[in-house]
């Protein structure tokens, strides 16, 4: 056969096996058939160079290596937007537009701003000649072999004649593909990206572009170079840009009045994390193009758009001051005091510096300007200090060699950077261990709240958890802000308790190394405190999940005379906690799982949780949802999967879940 014709042959084959995979999920061949098909195109294209199309399907798997990136230069310039963050911004740029208008109604087009790497992509007669990344907005860098290994961009556009257009849209990772990715790498022995927009921009800046055509990556259109003839709005523009085989944002939308921009918004900010990507934002575009052309441009903007932000996970402030406070488990950790500062729509007034290597690696002190990060709903953290290291600054902090609290002394076990202070009276010690032990997640004491814990001990009414169970009546409503039904509830409360399950009455002990997981793992095994009394070392460790150094805590915990005393105590005042059942079936293997409502731990963690444990993760609930891991405040998915009994579990539920894979 002639190459030509054996090389068009092998074109439209491929091309028709890529839209079933790509497109239907499914293939007439096996992998090995189809690689034997690319390899012999791969094969024929090396071997006559003039007979290669820049739409071939070969560019899908990368060409040879590029030694540098050539330029591109941007006609007109790919701009960037000036931002708006609350409704008093937006409803400022929306009264200025209709006034340059001179009209009462606009129509928008309100886009999610998806966080990734801003690409141009130039086609001439229908076929894919140039990308270039956004660069300095005028100059970028040419990625062409890269961009043409992206399944999303169309090598050639669908159309009936040719057509020669720029077209400008993101490129990113869907959040699954970014996980599976990283999952990937770490089998592998190689570094997990950062975060999607690190690694889409790593991945999009390759010399070597089979290395991109191994990154999942996606693209999504939604803006023109010059506009096309025969187009005159976003909306219109949206629909030409499917027909020619481009990907838009499926939550993109026309809102008529200003009402609806702003409903939008806090939509996409409940959706935010459900959605398949990041976004950082909304943006808000005029619809109609000729209107656009009245309003026009300031230097490096569009005046007819805008990028409504999110709030930012990180932010600037000044730390003002590094406490040291103690830990129920005598741990002294150093906290950052910060001018308030909002992050990620949470005022911040403190954050956790860890320990004092952290502290010297981040070098930060008194009176320094430092990053403050929340990812997720974690407890905020001290980034990085900002300020100069030569200018004038503070005193570099060093850990105290005293508990601040009760003066004792403090050591630093053998290979670890901790502090501990070995107090067992240390006040500190005893409110924590007494907060810790009334938690939702131990004995769920409801009104024995950090205030009331503290005013015990100040009182000196209780120096163990045992004494809880000894107060009496006319000491507790002698107290300050305690009335006589505050009391009496107290005491409902407290009486409730005694019949707490094994697992959280050891949770509550607080014994080192036992958190909740372990409680259930130990509690499944013993069922009564008989039985874990007795239980030896070798027998703790013989328990899935239990490693040595637990083994021995536990039984330290139960032998030694102070804490041994605690158990009797409470024995005495009536406990006898069992454990009814033996953990259930563990794997999540073959559950589909959806999150809802706000979590402890970021997000994208525990849907690398999840899909660590074989589960697959949707956003929504469908017919095939067989799990609903709720948060705090969550709404209408957590109604809608009782309405369809789908199980519902708390964040604690589905972590000892995945612990126990
Ligand atoms: S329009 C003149 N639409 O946001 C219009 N940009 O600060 C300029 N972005 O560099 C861009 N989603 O990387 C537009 N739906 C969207 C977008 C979007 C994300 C990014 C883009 C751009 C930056 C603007």
């Amino acid at each position: 056969m002639r190459p030509s014709r054996e090389i068009s042959d092998l074109t439209v084959l491929l091309r028709k096996y890529n839209s079933q995979y790509y497109t239907e999920n499914a293939s007439d061949i096996t992998d090995a058939e189809y690689d034997a098909l690319m390899n012999r195109l791969l094969y024929l294209e090396r071997e006559y160079p003039e007979l290669r199309s820049d739409d071939s399907p070969t560019a899908r798997v990368g060409s040879a290596p590029l030694a540098s990136f050539a330029a591109v230069t941007h006609d007109p310039p790919m701009l960037s937007l000036s931002n708006l963050f609350s409704r008093e911004d937006f409803l400022a740029f929306h009264s200025r537009i209709t006034s340059q208008l001179g009209a009462d109604q606009v129509e928008y087009s309100v886009e999610p701003k998806l966080d990734g790497v801003s690409l141009s992509l130039v086609y001439e007669n229908s076929v894919l000649v140039r990308a270039g990344t956004r660069g300095d907005g005028i100059r970028g860098e040419d990625v062409t072999e890269n961009a043409r290994t992206i399944r999303s961009i169309p090598l050639k556009l669908n159309s009936d004649h040719p057509v020669n257009v720029e077209i400008r849209g993101e490129v990113f990772f869907m959040t699954k593909d970014f996980l599976q990715m990283n999952g990937r790498r770490t089998e592998a022995g190689e570094a997990p990206f950062a975060n999607p927009r690190n690694a889409t921009s790593g991945s999009l800046r390759q010399l070597d572009s089979a290395v991109t055509a191994g990154r999942p990556l996606s693209f999504i259109a939604y803006a023109p170079g010059y506009v096309p003839a025969g187009i005159d709005s976003q909306e219109g523009l949206f629909n030409r840009l499917q027909q020619w085989g481009f990907s838009v944002n499926s939550r993109n939308s026309i809102c008529r009045t200003p009402e609806q921009v702003i409903q939008t918004y806090h939509k996409l900010v409940d959706a935010r994390e459900d959605l398949p990507m990041e976004i950082d934002g909304m943006v808000i575009k005029l619809n109609s193009f000729s209107r656009r052309e009245m309003i026009g441009f300031i230097s490096r903007a569009p005046r007819w758009a805008a990028a409504w932000k999110f709030h930012a996970e990180e932010m600037t402030t000044t730390l003002t001051e590094i406490e040291v406070q103690v830990g129920r488990t005598g741990r002294l950790t150093p906290v950052a005091r910060l001018d308030p500062v909002k992050v990620g729509g949470v005022v911040v007034t403190s954050a956790t510096l860890h320990n004092q290597d952290e502290i010297s690696r981040k070098d930060a002190r008194a009176g320094d300007i430092v990053l403050v990060r929340r990812a997720g709903d974690v407890i905020p953290e001290v980034v990085k200090s900002l300020s100069p290291e030569d200018g004038v600054r503070g005193e570099l902090f060093k850990m105290p060699d005293k508990c601040p609290v009760c003066s004792g002394p403090v050591v630093q076990p053998e290979g670890e950077v901790n502090l501990y202070c070995i107090n067992p009276s240390c006040e500190a010690r005893i409110r924590r261990s007494l907060e810790h032990w009334a938690s939702r997640k131990a004995l769920d004491i409801e009104g024995l709240g950090k205030k009331l814990c503290e005013q015990l001990v100040d009182a000196g009414m209780v120096i163990s958890i045992a004494d809880l169970y000894n107060l009496k009546y006319h000491e507790l409503t002698a107290l300050e802000r305690m009335g006589e039904l505050k009391a009496t509830k107290l005491f409902a409360e407290l009486k409730k308790s005694r019949k707490t399950s094994l697992s959280r009455f050891l949770t509550g002990l607080g014994i080192p190394g036992v958190g909740e997981v372990a409680s259930r793992d130990i509690a499944g095994e013993f069922r009564d405190l008989e039985a874990l009394g007795a239980a030896t070392e070798e027998e703790l460790t013989a328990v899935k999940g239990i490693g040595p150094i637990t083994a021995v805590s536990v039984r330290n915990f139960f032998t030694n005379p102070v804490t041994a005393a605690v158990v009797g105590e409470l024995k005495a005042a009536g406990f006898n906690p069992t454990e009814k059942t033996a953990r259930e079936g563990t794997s999540l293997a073959g559950e589909t799982i959806v999150f809802t409502g706000a979590l402890e731990m970021p997000r994208l963690k525990a849907k690398q949780l999840a899909m660590a444990a074989g589960a697959k993760v949707t956003s929504s609930i469908t017919g095939k949802t067989t799990l609903l891991v709720a948060g705090e405040n969550a709404g209408s998915k957590l109604k809608k999967a009782e309405n369809s009994g789908v199980k519902v579990v708390s964040e604690e539920e589905f972590l000892v879940k995945v612990k126990e894979e």
